[in-house]
């Protein structure tokens, strides 16, 4: 025999053996689930995300309902559909940390989605919560009022000429240019382009998008994300010359980045870039290079961008599917504000009951991050129902899974604004994951809840087609050209 055909053997025998112990002498062998991932992950998850275009989160749903509420995922993954669970696993102060070998799949290390090391994060976290704080983005109302105006002028354009309109694009886009106001001080001006696309975002698409590949194919999704952080630096650059100088140099040049974050060059200003470039931002943060801010940077876009478009897609969706709750929804937006000259401010649509209920059922059903997000377990191993974890297993939990939960929700299927409305909504709320819990949820949330995509657009939007051109009517089916309904649909 070759000494070829004796390496060949030898790996195969050591896989048949790794396999064999995988399956039936590993820690987590006593748990239910893919067999197939009990020996390999990677092409399991391959075969349903991407053969499978992303349905591995179904077939995770269809091994719950099979087996109960902890199911094995992986060599060293377990997923659980358990709300005490997951609380205890997301609690403030938990011991559980995010899982590198994952997150290096969605984020970049050392940012707030991906740093793993909790110390580290809570630094960085305190860094940004003033740039996205719910008073930040108050201020930022105008601008997201501009961009409603435009969006629906957009709208407008497509009826007069008869020509489809893409809603998933114009959605995307108007998030798009919000956020990049936000992050990069400057609108990435989406929504005016014919397409509602800009260089950067399909940049930043394309890149995530290999996240679906990572587990089985880690060098390409390095790739990606290398370009995709690489993009962002990029155009950071083109913020101006004082930037391109910063970026390769160390400690001593970092100090001039300073007046490149006070002001993009176009006398606009990012209040993230502000705070991630001031040294006295935080105690113990210190000055991130060019390509750890672009990093940042591109996190944040893709986290505030496509998480907020996907809310307003489920939420423009789910109305025009319910006939009643579009109806109902129309008549409280009419009597609250009676023209469309009326202001529709935050403040004023906060008041919505029922309006709030749509929002709240929008996020339950459409959970624009469904899932899943796994948590390592501590040194000290964890004890689930009875038995001992030791550390290094990996439990995830998934909002898809969880926010249709039959021991919490009523018909959870159902897309029923009114459970909003009851006496339970409070103990609700505190059941819902769409935006994860403790230290490491959502940063973005107050931007979601406050002025922006919901309470200023949804009711414009609503207010300028419904009552103009039967808006709903028109995105139920997401290419139809714009056209007005019959004259006597709204009185
Ligand atoms: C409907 C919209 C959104 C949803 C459903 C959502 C959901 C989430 C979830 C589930 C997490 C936890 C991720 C994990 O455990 O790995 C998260 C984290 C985060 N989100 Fe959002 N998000 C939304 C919008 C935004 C926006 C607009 C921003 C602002 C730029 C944002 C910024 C962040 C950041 C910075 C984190 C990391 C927080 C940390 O670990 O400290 N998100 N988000």
């Amino acid at each position: 025999m070759s000494s070829w055909a004796y390496l060949l053997t030898a790996g195969v025998v050591s896989w048949v053996v790794k396999a064999i112990y995988n399956l039936y002498f590993h820690p987590l062998s006593r748990y239910p689930g893919s067999k197939v991932a009990a020996v390999s992950s990677s092409w399991w998850e391959w075969y349903w995300n991407y053969y499978h275009n992303g349905r591995l989160l179904f077939e995770v749903e269809r091994l719950h309902q099979q087996h109960g509420p902890v199911i094995r995922i992986g060599v060293n993954d377990l997923h659980v559909s358990d709300m005490a669970v997951y609380q205890d696993i997301t609690k403030v102060n938990t011991n559980f940390t995010k899982d590198p070998h994952f997150y290096q799949f969605i984020s970049f290390p050392g940012t707030s989605i991906g740093e793993t090391n909790p110390a580290k994060h809570r630094v960085r976290r305190k860094v940004l919560t003033p740039a996205l704080s719910g008073t930040r983005i108050q201020e930022l109302a105008p601008l997201i009022e501009a961009k409603t105006i435009q969006l629906l002028g957009r709208f407008d354009e497509s009826n007069a000429s008869g020509s489809p309109v893409c809603v998933t694009a114009a959605a995307k886009a108007f998030t798009m240019d919000i956020i990049s106001k936000i992050v990069l001080g400057q609108e990435l001006g989406c929504l005016t382009r014919p397409d509602f696309r800009s260089e950067l975002s399909d940049n930043l698409n394309a890149a995530f998008e290999t996240g679906w590949i990572g587990p089985s194919f880690p060098n390409v999704s390095a790739v990606a994300m290398w370009s995709c952080a690489n993009m962002t630096e990029k155009y950071l650059k083109r913020f101006g010359p004082g930037c391109q100088t910063n970026g390769q140099a160390g400690p001593a040049t970092q100090e001039e980045l300073r007046p490149l974050t006070v002001s993009t060059g176009r006398g606009e200003r990012s209040a993230v870039i502000d705070m991630l470039m001031d040294p006295k931002a935080v105690k113990g943060h210190s000055l991130p290079t060019l390509e750890e801010l672009s990093d940042e940077l591109a996190m944040l876009l893709t986290a505030g961008s496509d998480t907020s478009s996907n809310a307003i897609i489920s939420g423009i969706y789910y109305v025009c599917h319910h006939t009643n709750i579009y109806q109902t929804l129309l008549d409280e937006l009419k009597e609250a504000f009676p023209s469309l000259g009326t202001d529709i401010t935050y403040e004023n649509a906060r008041k919505l009951t029922y309006l709030q209920a749509v929002v709240k059922e929008t996020l339950r059903l459409g959970h624009p991050l469904p899932g899943r997000l796994p948590r390592k377990v501590p040194a000290e191993g964890y004890t689930l129902y009875g038995h001992h974890l030791p550390p290094g297993v990996n439990i995830h939990t998934s909002a898809y899974i969880l926010n249709r939960h039959a021991d919490i929700w009523d018909r959870p299927n159902d897309f029923d604004p009114t459970r909003w409305l009851s006496e339970d909504a409070a103990t609700l709320d505190k059941q819902l994951t769409t935006f994860g819990r403790g230290a490491r949820q959502c940063l973005g949330k107050e931007y979601v809840f406050r002025p922006a995509c919901c309470h200023r657009s949804f009711p414009r939007a609503m207010l300028t087609f419904g009552l103009k051109l039967g808006f709903m009517r028109v995105v139920g089916s997401l290419r139809q050209p714009l056209s007005p309904l019959p004259s006597d649909a709204y009185p």
